[in-house]
């Protein structure tokens, strides 16, 4: 069984492969989803734009209201060029260049979210030279644990990310002489494909900490940016195509406290973009191995890394001759490496030479994180129509 429709994958049959395919349909349904229970508790949603920046699918966004999330100077530009208003944009990263503060600096975006102390001083330098005064969220390293991939843990104490509980004191005193920053909110994102909502329920608690420590200093916090990370169910991309957004915000309205007029912004990306992207690609050949059969594709880890690089997992499906015998296969791709697998032992029809097989939700972080490893040729990317 696949969701894609007989004529669909007649028309793969006809398209060099590998490339990406996206459901428009599906996303379009996605966004709805999100903004509706984001509007339900007057939540504000930054679309992170490092899980899928492809100019088609921020034009959606964009459409939709949503702000943007960036994490570089050209996802800065690259967020303008679509759209999306400078005063929706912010923009997170631990080593932004002095070239991208100017960027960001010079279209007055709503606010950088800054990871260290020094960073605090050369935004502060930077904008005194341009005339300017630069919106401040402080990134907070909460040390709450996202109960995840360890590569996609970004706020335990041992993560580069944001500004520990033991320099707040000096990022405190640094806020009072800087004349050219001003704050005017605290970020937190504690990771990535996070599936356990009691992680969120755990980050509320220690804003609210964090919340009441500011308070007694005197400090004003206009908005609470509480980042993103909300996980999706890979192996069911069909039944669960939209996760449950109304159950995560509702952890948000549950257990922050918020002060008067403050206003909370998220930054999510794989949850609305992961399911509306498949990967679609050829079999070139079968080569029976001593304890298995090689499936080997035309696409590999350069088209879609995410299994060579966090052992994470992806609905394979087999689009043409779906009726042979079950039989179990190593599906991998043709790059020289043996990290280079989809998966290990997949039971799949009976395949050959030819046959199509999509990889699943794989709109967030896919083709952003292709590469031309072995000179390979850039992946190319089609949308359904609406
Ligand atoms: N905000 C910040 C500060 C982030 O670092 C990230 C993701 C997000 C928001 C969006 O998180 P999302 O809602 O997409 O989970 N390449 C990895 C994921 C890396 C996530 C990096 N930061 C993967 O393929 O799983």
């Amino acid at each position: 069984m696949t969701t894609f429709s007989k004529d669909i994958i007649q028309q793969f049959g006809q398209m060099p492969t590998p490339f990406y395919y996206y459901d428009m349909a599906l996303l379009d349904q996605t966004i709805q989803s999100m903004k509706k229970e984001a509007d339900r508790f007057g939540f504000v949603v930054h679309y992170a734009l490092k899980a899928n920046s492809n100019p088609e699918i921020l034009n959606r966004m964009q459409e939709f209201g949503l702000g943007a999330d960036c994490v570089s100077g050209n996802e800065v530009s690259r967020a303008l060029d679509c759209g999306f208003k400078s005063e929706q944009i912010v923009f997170a990263g631990v080593g932004k260049s002095d070239a991208e503060i100017k960027t960001a600096l010079s279209h007055d975006i709503l606010a950088f979210n800054c990871e260290s102390v020094q960073e605090l001083e050369v935004i502060d330098q930077i904008a005194g030279q341009m005339g300017k005064t630069a919106n401040i969220a402080l990134r907070l390293n909460p040390n709450v644990s996202a109960n995840t991939h360890k590569y996609i843990t970004t706020g335990l104490e041992e993560n580069k990310f944001g500004i520990n509980q033991w320099e707040l004191e000096t990022v405190v005193d640094k806020l009072k002489q800087l004349k050219n920053i001003k704050l005017t909110g605290l970020h937190f994102h504690i990771g990535s494909q996070i599936t356990d909502l009691n992680a969120y329920k755990s980050l509320c608690l220690k804003i609210n900490e964090f919340q009441t420590w500011f308070q007694h200093r005197h400090f004003k916090i206009p908005h609470l940016n509480v980042g993103g990370g909300l996980g999706i169910d890979y192996h069911h991309p069909d039944e669960n195509s939209i996760v449950d957004f109304g159950a995560y915000f509702k952890v948000f309205h549950d257990y922050l406290e918020l002060l008067p007029g403050q206003t909370v912004h998220f930054e999510l990306g794989r949850s609305v973009v992961a399911n509306c992207g498949s990967l679609i690609s050829k079999v070139l050949y079968i080569k029976n191995g001593i304890n298995t059969n090689f499936m080997i594709l035309d696409a590999g880890m350069t088209e879609l890394i995410r299994p060579a690089l966090y052992q994470a997992y992806h609905k394979i499906e087999k689009l043409t001759n779906t009726d042979g015998k079950l039989t179990r296969y190593d599906v991998v791709g043709p790059i020289c490496e043996s990290s280079d697998c989809f998966g290990k032992a997949m039971l799949l029809p009976e395949t050959k030479r030819g046959d199509l097989i999509a990889i699943r939700s794989a709109g967030a972080y896919g083709e952003v994180m292709s590469s031309n490893y072995n000179l390979r040729e850039k992946v190319k990317a089609f949308y359904s129509k609406l």
